[in-house]
């Protein structure tokens, strides 16, 4: 039976108020307001400690109250005190070794640990405070108490602190509790470095105000929450390896612009982003001959833009048809002869017979041209625009808030053409006055060939200016390491999100983004959905999470009364 302490009268001062009606003390524990309480206290830590040593405790999964007493204790009564243990741990080991017995290792460790800390303290790099760490538990029932009680011990055995149950002392604990209590009886040395450990504000957290939520924190549990728009460029890379959760992600991502109202348009080579439909999104299904067809004409240069812009665009001609067909290198030079003689020399009529007014060039005026150049080469010409026409014949359609561009149909050659197309047509099309993202899934598509990945070095450079963000989404980081420009790319992206690794990969993964060990075992053995959040200096364990609704939707399935 234990001490029933019980107050009946009434209400007379704020102590009163705040105080407890009824508390009842036994032996190891205590009990107030129906609910039971038992604390320990910490009589012995660990050596060494690093940060993060700390996070079991703090992610104790049932209730549990930390309490930590913290006093600075003066560097002239330290010095004094380390010196005397220091001569006799000295003498201790002197006298051993005179007669031949063998050195206690303990002592040689405490002779090293007290000589460092003797620098730092006198260097003023460290100081020692007095520290006393009180752990409650509690619970509404006593079995439960003990179950809470029995998890804290063998958790603490875990990370090396020696804890004790504080038996006929629960007034003690009780007290502990409140910031009214004074200087514990046997409190322990820490110095700066390990004391910092104790608390939980050393996690990084990533909140920006006007940010969207990415997912929690897995050291904090807190919301991981980013605004790439206020960042200097609002472009990210996704790197991890397959199955990892990058595209589930960027899905996410995508909702959670849409929610906001922010203009999304996604390259998805692997038809994964239809499920999107449901959430509002206009997809074209590019290849399906029932589907809408291409949202523009690669052909055609406009006579309207400027000479810098025509010139741009008459790159892109020369890419994306080499894209189409690789192999030809003369048809290539003549493509380019023949730009030269439409776009420089603006044609002449005689050759052109029907120039759309505001056209510098179309695929019937390049045939034409061609063949003037190279019969063979202009009828090569002519069946790689036919087949192109075939697969993905022009549609005009109003640009939309939210598209996917579903090229998964496509054969690989015409899927590398029409994702550069529609890499062009983004750029083309895109809104100045307003932010938007634009999610590149397979991004390898464009970074594993040298002038491919230039011609995404720039927009990466233009769409900054206009507030278009750009995601790149791939599998290998060795992706952004084949060419100069892949490389720029990724120093412009002050995003960076990395989930579990290829082993392989993961060593150039923390050579090229400079991360320590603790980010490499993360990046190793993270589960789905788990990774690693770096947005500009800031690193944060990051856990992709979905609510129900979402995690419905991206998986495809009916959302009605799901809401
Ligand atoms: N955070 C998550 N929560 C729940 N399910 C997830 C999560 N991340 C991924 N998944 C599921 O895991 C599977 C694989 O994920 P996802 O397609 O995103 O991988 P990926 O990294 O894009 O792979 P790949 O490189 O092959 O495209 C999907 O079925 C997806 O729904
Ligand atoms: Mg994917």
């Amino acid at each position: 039976m234990g001490l029933k302490i019980t107050s009946d009268r009434g209400a007379r001062d704020v102590l009163d108020a705040i105080m407890p009606s009824d508390i009842q003390l036994y032996p190891g524990e205590w009990q107030m307001h129906s609910q039971w309480y038992r604390s320990f206290v910490v009589i012995a830590y660990p050596r060494e400690v690093k940060p993060g040593w700390f996070e079991p405790l703090l992610r104790f999964p049932r209730p549990i109250t930390l309490s930590v007493y913290s006093g600075p204790i003066p560097n002239d009564a330290v010095m004094g005190t380390m010196q005397r243990s220091l001569l006799w741990h000295l003498g201790t080991i002197e006298a051993n070794q005179a007669s031949g017995r063998l050195i206690d290792p303990l002592q040689r460790t405490a002779v090293e640990d007290t000589e460092r800390m003797r620098e730092g303290i006198a260097r003023g790099e460290t100081r020692l405070i007095d520290t006393a760490l009180t752990l409650t538990v509690s619970a509404s029932t006593k079995p439960e108490l003990d179950e809470s009680s029995n998890l804290l011990l063998s958790l603490a055995s875990g990370m090396l602190l020696v804890i004790r149950r504080l038996y006929f002392q629960p007034e003690v604990g009780l007290k502990r509790l409140l910031p009214v209590f004074g200087e514990p009886a046997h409190p322990r040395e820490m110095d700066t470095g390990a004391w910092a450990t104790l608390f939980p504000y050393a996690a990084q957290e990533l909140i920006h105000p006007e940010g969207q939520v990415f997912g929690t924190n897995g050291a904090s549990h807190s919301l991981v929450i980013v605004d790439r728009y206020t960042l200097p460029s609002p472009h990210s890379i996704t790197v991890a390896w397959s199955g990892a959760g990058k595209s589930f992600q960027a899905k996410l991502e995508i909702l959670r612009s849409r929610y906001r109202g922010i203009p999304v348009k996604v390259l998805d080579p692997e038809g994964e982003y239809r499920v999107l439909e449901a959430a509002g999104a206009k997809v074209w299904a590019v290849g399906d001959p029932s589907g809408a067809g291409f949202p523009w004409d690669p052909f055609a240069i406009e006579s309207d833009a400027n000479p810098e812009e025509v010139e741009r665009q008459t790159d892109f001609l020369v890419q994306f048809i080499r894209r189409l067909d690789p192999e030809v290198p003369d048809l290539i030079h003549a493509v380019e002869q023949a730009l030269w003689r439409l776009v420089k020399l603006r044609g002449t009529p005689s050759l052109i017979f029907h120039r759309e007014p505001n056209r510098l060039c179309d695929d019937t005026m390049l045939i034409a041209m061609v063949n003037r150049i190279n019969k063979t080469l202009g009828e090569r010409l002519e069946s790689i625009v036919q087949r192109w026409r075939l697969m993905a014949p022009q549609t005009t359609a109003p640009g939309q808030d939210f598209e996917v561009y579903d090229i998964s149909r496509l054969t690989q050659r015409m899927k590398a053409a029409a994702y550069l197309a529609l890499t062009e047509h983004i750029a083309r099309t895109v809104d100045r006055a307003r932010r938007q993202l634009v999610v590149f899934d397979e991004a390898w598509q464009l970074l594993t060939d040298e002038t491919t990945a230039r011609y995404l070095e720039s927009l990466f450079r233009r769409a900054r200016k206009w507030g278009t963000a750009l995601s790149l989404i791939t599998q290998d980081i060795g992706d952004f390491t084949r060419s100069r420009s892949a490389e720029v790319c990724l120093r412009n992206a002050p995003l960076i999100l990395l989930l579990r690794q290829h082993p392989e990969s993961l060593e150039e993964v923390t050579r090229l983004l400079r991360l320590h060990q603790g980010e490499v075992d993360l990046l190793m053995t993270a589960q789905r959905g788990e990774g690693l959040l770096i947005v500009g200096d800031d690193h944060v364990p990051l856990r992709v999470g979905a609510s129900p609704y979402e995690a419905k939707l991206i998986a495809g399935q009916p959302l009605q009364n799901s809401v």
